[in-house]
């Protein structure tokens, strides 16, 4: 997923183009035009202002609440207007090189801003800060400020660096830090839906991917703090948490830090696995929706199912990237599982999980892909029947394996061709799913009213499709059965029977 937000605005944008190229794929209809949960305010006279703008994906706009919690503390308030911040932070996404290309689009806009106000100060925050910290500091004189994703706590030194006129740089990857003692002040939401970390980094390698890169080792979160984390969510109103990690089910918390080689039985006896954790939160927080993402198919244990089997406040949704459908590409592409065992997941999902809604990320045009094996990605998307997927270009990334060891040599129109191809038959088959619902009856949580009426409210079924009907009587917060009657490739639509009593 991808979202842009401003603090304090009340609606998100799809910032880079990993959307644009999709089938109107209508990710976060719910959180368009909503009503705003504005952090605590802090808005005397005195205080400092920062505007903070987030690309990239889900872990990047909840590394922007805690952002604003660490500065909040420090007491600086957020602004969404532009000209009275004294601080502006572009948290960034280098996943694809338009994602980039994006964000320094927005530095060259906000220099123009800093030309107008000479104290205003200017940082870079996340996933573009390792690699362009001096490009974007020394040569293009772009930034006063580049923040690596585990430096948020030194921030507030960092600020006072850049105040004094001197270069604030602090790229530095931890194998500890979690922000686990940070509770996130949520930031332009719809107050109903919450995202909750639960590990940091990724050491998976896929050989395309920036990210091991940009975020460092896998670390796993104290699960006494995420449990604390949702239980207070519930307390204030918040009634969906979705996890967040890279890859959820190497979830492993041993007492914090890097996982290692070795365990001793009493360390292993203690450890808290992906499974469990969902059991603790499913557990402690009996009331709140919990879903989670991403799973990772090489390491998605029957145990998960069977445990989102079991509690019906865990919702019937997996969000399980394929990246491609031939065995040889997901070898070139080290993700670890061939063609044969992602077959064998789906099928288990289905078996334990009657109904599940999944949905996938495609990577097409990835090094020496042949068209034989392009047509093996649209024949595996015809098996799993995919709800949606995230759908790209393969964009080469500096110093990964595939950059280092494998030639982009698949032509631009060509990748276009079978993008194209793949987003039509994805399309077709988001619009067969959402027919086999009309007549069903689904649960919805209200988030919010629908982004094209104020007469209808919108929400989503556990299997996460967006689901919008009549208002009624209503609220964001409700859980509400409705009957569908009618679908588009992206929506269902439906009347309501009547408020649900629990999950
Ligand atoms: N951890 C998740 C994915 C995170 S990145 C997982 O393993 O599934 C989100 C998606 O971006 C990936 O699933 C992949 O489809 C896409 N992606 C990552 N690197 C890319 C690249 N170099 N070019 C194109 N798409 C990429
Ligand atoms: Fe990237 Fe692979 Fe890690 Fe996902 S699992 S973040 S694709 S390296
Ligand atoms: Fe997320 Fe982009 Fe970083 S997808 S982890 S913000 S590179």
């Amino acid at each position: 997923m991808t979202y842009c937000h401003n603090v304090g605005i009340a609606y998100f944008c799809l910032p880079n183009n990993i959307m644009k190229d999709q089938l109107s794929k209508d990710i976060d209809e719910s959180r368009q035009g909503e009503s705003l949960v504005l952090p605590i305010e802090n808005n005397s006279a005195q205080t400092k202002k920062m505007f903070i703008e987030s690309y990239g994906c889900a872990m990047n706009f909840a590394d922007s609440e805690i952002v604003a919690s660490i500065l909040i503390n420090e007491g600086f308030s957020t602004t969404s207007n532009i000209d009275e911040a004294d601080l502006i932070f572009v948290n960034t996404c280098a996943i694809r090189d338009n994602a980039e290309q994006r964000v320094r689009q927005r530095l060259t806009e906000y220099n123009k801003v800093k030309k107008k106000n000479p104290d205003l100060i200017i940082g870079v925050l996340g996933c573009m800060a390792e690699r362009l910290k001096s490009q974007l500091m020394e040569e293009e004189k772009l930034v006063d400020m580049v923040v690596g994703p585990d430096a948020y706590r030194d921030l507030p030194n960092l600020i006072s660096i850049a105040e004094d006129g001197r270069k604030a740089i602090n790229v530095i990857l931890s194998k500890e830090e979690t922000y686990a003692d940070i509770s996130p002040v949520r930031l332009g939401g719809n107050g109903i839906t919450a995202f909750v970390s639960i590990t940091r980094g990724c050491d998976n390698m896929c050989s395309f991917c920036v990210v091991p890169f940009t975020r460092g080792r896998e670390r796993s979160r104290d699960p006494e703090t995420i449990i604390n984390e949702v239980v207070g969510l519930y307390e204030n109103g918040y009634r969906e948490v979705t996890l967040l990690g890279q890859n959820v089910d190497s979830y492993f918390y041993s007492g914090g830090g890097l996982k290692k080689e070795i365990y001793s039985e009493e360390e292993l006896n203690s450890a808290v696995s992906f499974s469990q954790l969902l059991e603790m939160v499913a557990l402690a927080s009996p009331n709140m929706r919990i879903r989670f993402s991403t799973s990772h198919p090489k390491d998605m244990l029957d145990s998960v199912l069977e445990i989102m089997a079991r509690y019906p406040n865990i919702c019937n949704y997996i969000h399980l990237p394929v990246q491609s459908g031939s065995s040889e590409l997901l070898e070139k592409m080290n993700r670890g599982y061939t063609r044969e065992w992602y077959m064998e997941r789906i099928l288990a999902i289905r078996r334990i999980i009657p109904g599940c809604g999944i949905s996938s990320d495609i990577i097409t045009g990835f090094c020496s892909e042949t068209e034989e094996q392009h047509q093996d990605t649209l024949s595996l998307m015809e098996f799993a029947e995919f709800d949606f997927s995230y759908m790209y270009k393969y964009s080469e990334r500096p110093k990964t394996l595939a950059e280092r060891k494998y030639k982009d040599d698949i032509s631009e129109d060509m990748k276009s061709r079978r993008l194209t191809e793949i987003i039509h038959l994805q399309g077709r088959l988001s619009t067969e799913s959402n027919k086999k619902d009309i007549g069903k009856t689904v649960r919805v949580l209200v988030e919010g009213f629908s982004k094209r009426s104020e007469d209808f409210v919108s929400g989503r079924c556990s299997e996460n499709k967006m689901v919008v009907f009549p208002k009624e009587n209503y609220k964001p917060g409700d859980l509400v059965d409705v009957l569908i009657h009618d679908c588009t490739q992206a929506t269902l639509l439906g009347k309501a029977i009547s408020l649900a009593a629990g999950h």
